[in-house]
């Protein structure tokens, strides 16, 4: 057993859970053989505790990197932070700059209110929409964070989250009362949205503009009529589709504005920041109620943003890493018609993913890790793509993949013992579990 087992056995006395993040747990990659922590990271390479170099090809600390781990532009400007200081009772000028920055980058937004972490983004948006809208209901798809007001959508029906990426989480501890002031509505799905709008008092709309499939049917711009018809505001939380396409937000490439847009995640390549942005009629409801914190106001979270936003630019990296992700996702569907298997692949070209149609395909996911970890590589069933991640690493990576593919052939076959012989541990986990 590795340094990083030893310390996660612990880590489960310690910590409810095991870790901070669910995504993040070793028993969603490799249960009981997972590294688990990192000692070092820098470009796309990750060493774990025993020191053993990883070339990361999985989530990059769950799409927080595109420029890579350790940029060397965006830690310089941390770095020289650290140096001046980064709290004082003063406020920090780097937050005007920023704010400054997003309404320049997304004109019809004119203030900004930041964060931390993506979660908090949401929850500032959904108060300051139900302030700005005078109403508490609010129609809701895609993932959220861990909020009250999010997980309330699971109370009386727990699967209401399911289709929402994250099946299985338990709304205990969430207010009964809240139960039907969040409701779920489906990707694409206009006439379910139309109907929840014409059935409840609805606020607020809150939606992903896109996840794992693009809009059809004009569906954005039949919820943007919408939103403006029956005066509810618009939210697009672009915590994690933002700086993968576009500039800034993923809704600039569809043409449609909405009265809020969330940021989080690639905003400062790694540090803490989020942003919370929109049109001055609706932001100007936050001075309705209170939206406080004194973390949000430190140094290093905007600093870091305003030098990752520099170096995106100068490297026009959303380009870069969509383009690297439309060739993986070419290359997992010829590597599967080489070896006859059934792929499906998924995502926008960045946070690019692919589905074995198995009945043996979580076990199938597993086996990719267990082997790609004997190999150097950290990776899954998704590449969440950096700048870092050069055609040679793609090349190599593909590399090593190849003869996987072709165990699980052999596996789809009937001509291999069964996959469970295969794997050396348990079946990876698909979404929330308790742990024991
Ligand atoms: C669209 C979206 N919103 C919000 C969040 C929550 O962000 P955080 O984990 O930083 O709280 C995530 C995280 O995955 C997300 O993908």
């Amino acid at each position: 057993m590795g340094k990083g087992q030893e310390l996660y056995k612990k880590a489960k006395t310690l910590i409810p859970g095991g870790t901070m993040l669910l995504s993040k747990r070793p028993e969603m990659f490799l249960p009981d053989n997972w590294p688990s922590y990192f000692s070092r990271a820098k470009g796309c390479k990750v060493w774990d505790l025993d020191n053993t170099e990883y070339i990361d090809v999985s989530i990059m600390g769950i799409g927080t990197n595109t420029l890579g781990y350790g940029n060397n532009e965006v830690d310089a400007a941390v770095i020289e932070t650290v140096r001046k200081g980064n709290m004082s009772t003063f406020n920090c000028p780097e937050e005007v700059l920023l704010s400054e920055k997003l309404v320049e980058m997304h004109p019809w937004a004119d203030m900004v209110r930041l964060a931390r972490t993506g979660g908090e983004a949401n929850a500032i948006g959904i108060r300051i929409a139900r302030a700005a809208s005078g109403r508490d209901k609010v129609a809701f798809c895609g993932y959220h964070g861990w909020h009250d007001w999010y997980l309330s959508a699971n109370l009386g029906d727990g699967q209401n989250l399911a289709g929402h990426l994250l099946p299985g989480l338990d709304p205990a501890g969430v207010p009964q009362n809240l139960q039907g002031s969040a409701i779920p509505f489906n990707y694409n799905n206009f006439q379910e949205l139309l109907s929840i709008v014409e059935e409840h008092n609805i606020g607020v709309i809150k939606m992903e503009v896109s996840r794992n499939m693009g809009p059809q049917d004009n569906f954005l711009q039949k919820v943007r009529k919408l939103s403006t018809d029956k005066n509810i505001v618009l939210i697009f939380d672009e915590c994690t589709s933002g700086f993968r396409q576009t500039f800034g937000g993923l809704h600039k490439i569809y043409d449609v504005v909405p009265d809020m847009a969330l940021f989080g995640k690639a905003l400062g390549n790694g540090y803490a920041i989020t942003a919370v942005i929109g049109k001055r009629e609706v932001m100007e409801a936050a001075q309705k109620t209170f939206i406080s914190s004194t973390f949000w106001t430190e140094r290093i979270g905007p600093t870091a943003a305003l030098a990752t936003l520099k170096e995106m630019e100068r490297l026009k990296s959303w380009d870069v890493i969509s383009k690297t992700g439309n060739q993986i996702k070419d290359k997992w569907r010829k590597l599967a018609e080489r070896h006859n298997i059934e792929l499906e692949t998924w995502g926008l070209p960045a946070l690019a993913g692919f589905t074995i149609k198995s009945k043996n395909s979580l076990a199938y996911k597993t086996l990719i890790t267990q082997e790609m970890l004997k190999k150097g590589f950290i990776a899954g069933n998704s590449i969440y793509v950096c700048t870092e991640h050069t055609d040679e690493i793609i090349d190599r990576y593909f590399e090593a993949l190849e003869p996987i593919f072709f165990q699980i052939q052999q596996c789809e076959k009937g001509n291999t013992e069964d996959i469970l012989k295969l794997l050396e541990g348990p079946v990876c986990h698909a979404g929330f579990k308790r742990l024991n």
